[in-house]
């Protein structure tokens, strides 16, 4: 049951009878902002009698009289304008709660229409370190699956792993050239991390050493720039003086900017440079670039040797972030990476070829889009294939398997143009059908405001991200035991910790706008207090102790035929957050926006409940018809808390 859906369908047919266009119409029935004006408003009859010519009080009273609703509204309210107000009725409420009740879904219904989507989500480079990037698309990713699970749709989750691409040419080189054999046989996975950060690191010197050159001639230009800026002539017209002192102040900014990164630049040639070591390992190897171009062409071409080793390798490194995803209890349908496309894709350009879809420019096959400046590329001069010739064979392959409705790509927002293009491209090729959607998120921010970066300069790992959550998680778990909480044994307090804070970190990304950056704090997402996977749970474990507390039986409570009734206005209103779970979850699906269940919980049902909590005491209620009541009302709070927070990919512990 979902209590907006019921308003719109039985406003529909009277709305159908004078307007054509009734989709914007239901659109405005809403819940209503202030309980003052009931629980839910329509408010379309101000811009529909308009259409019709009519006075819209009126318009609102007939299309009121019109409307069958009393068996779940009070009489409805014409206010001001036009507005009308709905009110609930408590009995039909209190039916609601009963069937939620015995319901295992807590009265969420499953969406009328049930589609396939693809999700892909997670997708790491693997050979290189997991990050705190990684974390975004993969809890998104895997919250959006369980949503669109829960509402019956058939989700297929795919972790589209980067296993076949510049990464392994690193490795094998740095394989080939700096490998300590004994180390390797001894613990493989953290020689390889050494050996790929060993490459990593004499790349970046080249890099460095040769964008120098360039910064400083770009510095240059601008301070010339700024000379000019500086002394042009004096003007009498203010707005073209005003306009002069702006381009000298930008151009200011533009040169400390341009010297900050020369600076940043030089000391990481010197770091190299100063070391005798380091700077003997990178003239050995001063032409590793290319030749780190060279090992991976060699793999893409089958070359034995690197084969050999690509398939020595993989496997220790989906063992890494097989460790990462079990410790965030996340689990994948499919698993095929971008080697998995990898014989495909020689067809995919020639059938691009084939329709006239694409074109040779400078060598290169292109696929030139409507609205895009610069064309997709699809094959390379050197005939190498890219990122998008993978994602184009990738999409082919899904139709073919699963005919799926819809792909989601849980992606970072950089991506944003590599995917516009990717579905201008599918849809060109034929592929009409189906809703292609980037599912963008933002960045994770450190103190500084710049992306999240470790004391050393490092980009985060995933891993000590989670031990440092869940350390701090036992902190908070101890010291709320030491405060007279829940007593628990101490390896129980180490198992609460590891779901406090892996729970914490997961809810802190997924509460937050994806489309935002966001400063990451272990301290507000482990708070005790505010919209945190930690209140919620504490609120949970919080019912959990009540029924300890007083010895009830809630299996047998609950199949009694003990009732909910509501009484005092707290209880209604917390009956209602109750009920619009499943109104909260349509929200998700609309734009694949988990943050939109993590508000309704805490906003809606968490405030409720404690508004309740407040108000109206539970073990010690006047009746025990009351008392069983107001059991039943926690019971249902709890289990729409832990259903919400299992749709977050997050688990709930009974004592915390
Ligand atoms: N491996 C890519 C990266 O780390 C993300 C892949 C996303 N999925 C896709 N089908 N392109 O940037």
């Amino acid at each position: 049951m979902n209590i907006l859906a019921l308003l719109k369908a039985r406003f529909q047919p009277v709305l159908e009878s004078m307007s054509a266009d009734v989709a914007p119409l239901l659109e405005m029935i809403r819940p209503a902002g202030d309980p003052k004006f009931g629980d839910y408003q329509a408010n379309f009859a101000m811009g529909l009698a308009k259409k019709v010519g009519k006075n819209p009080r009126d318009l609102a009273t007939e299309i009121v009289a019109a409307t069958s609703l009393e068996d779940l509204c009070e009489p409805p309210e014409v206010a001001g304008p036009g507005f009308i107000n709905l009110k609930l009725r408590d009995d039909w409420l209190q039916m609601q709660l009963s069937a939620a009740q015995a319901d295992t879904r807590v009265g969420v219904e499953k969406a009328a229409e049930s589609k396939t989507y693809i999700v892909d989500y997670s997708s790491p480079n693997v050979a290189k370190p997991m990050h705190v990037g990684h974390i975004r698309s993969t809890v998104i990713g895997d919250s959006l699956c369980r949503t669109l699970k829960f509402m019956g749709h058939n989700a297929i989750s795919d972790n589209h792993l980067g296993d076949w691409g510049t990464q392994f040419g690193m490795i094998i080189y740095g394989y080939k050239n700096f490998v300590d054999q004994d180390a390797y046989k001894a613990a493989p996975v953290p020689e390889l991390s050494r050996i790929y950060r060993v490459v990593r690191s004499l790349m970046d010197y080249f890099d460095a050493k040769n964008a120098l050159p360039k910064l400083i001639e770009k510095l240059a230009e601008r301070t010339a720039e700024y000379e000019t800026a500086k002394n042009a002539p004096e003007t009498s017209d203010k707005a073209e003086a005003k306009k002069q002192k702006k381009e000298v102040g930008r151009l200011q900014s533009q040169i400390k900017e341009l010297n900050e990164e020369i600076e940043a630049t030089k000391e990481k040639v010197a770091k190299t440079d100063d070391s005798p070591q380091l700077a003997k390992l990178a003239a050995e190897h001063a032409n590793i670039s290319t030749a780190v171009l060279q090992e991976t062409a060699k793999l893409h071409a089958g070359d034995e040797e690197n084969l050999a080793l690509w398939k020595e390798f993989l496997p220790f490194c989906e063992d890494e972030i097989k460790r990462v995803y079990e410790r965030l209890n996340v689990t994948f349908d499919h698993q095929l990476g971008e080697s998995f496309y990898h014989d495909r894709l020689a067809a995919v350009v020639e059938d691009f070829e084939k329709r006239g879809l694409a074109k040779e420019s400078e060598g290169a096959t292109c696929v030139f889009l409507e609205g895009f400046k610069a064309p997709m590329i699809i094959r390379k001069r050197d005939g190498a294939f890219l990122y998008s010739t993978t994602d184009l064979a990738t999409i082919a392959y899904r139709m073919e398997t699963w005919k799926p409705d819809a792909i989601l790509y849980v992606v970072d927002f950089r991506q944003g143009d590599h995917f516009d293009k990717l579905f201008a491209a599918t849809r060109l090729w034929g592929y009409t059908d189906i809703e292609l959607k980037h599912v963008s998120f933002g960045t994770v921010m450190g103190d500084d405001g710049k992306p999240f970066k470790t004391r050393s300069g490092d980009t985060v790992g995933l891993e000590g991200l989670l031990d440092e959550a869940v350390s701090r998680a036992y902190k908070i778990v101890q010291d709320a035991g030491a405060a007279g909480g829940d007593a628990l044994e101490e390896s129980q307090q180490k198992a609460v910790a590891e779901t406090v804070g892996i729970a914490a970190l997961k809810y802190g990304d997924l509460s937050q706008n994806r489309e935002s950056d966001y400063k990451f704090s272990y301290d507000k997402m482990l708070a005790l207090n505010g919209n945190t996977s930690t209140y919620m749970q504490y609120a949970y474990a919080r019912v959990q102790s009540i029924f300890r507390k007083g010895e009830v039986d809630i299996d047998a409570l609950r199949t009694s035929g003990a009732k909910i009734v509501l009484g005092h206005p707290a209880e209604r209103q917390l009956a209602l957050a109750i009920l619009r779970f499943s109104e909260a979850l349509d929200d998700v699906l609309v734009d694949y926006r988990p943050n939109y269940l993590t508000n309704y919980l805490f906003d809606q049902l968490a405030k409720s409940y404690s508004g309740f909590f407040e108000n109206c005491p539970v073990l010690k209620a006047e009746t025990e018809e009351q008392k069983n009541s107001r059991l039943l009302l926690c019971d249902l709070t709890a289990r729409v808390i832990q259903q919400g927070l299992g749709l977050l990919g997050i688990q709930t512990v009974e004592k915390m």
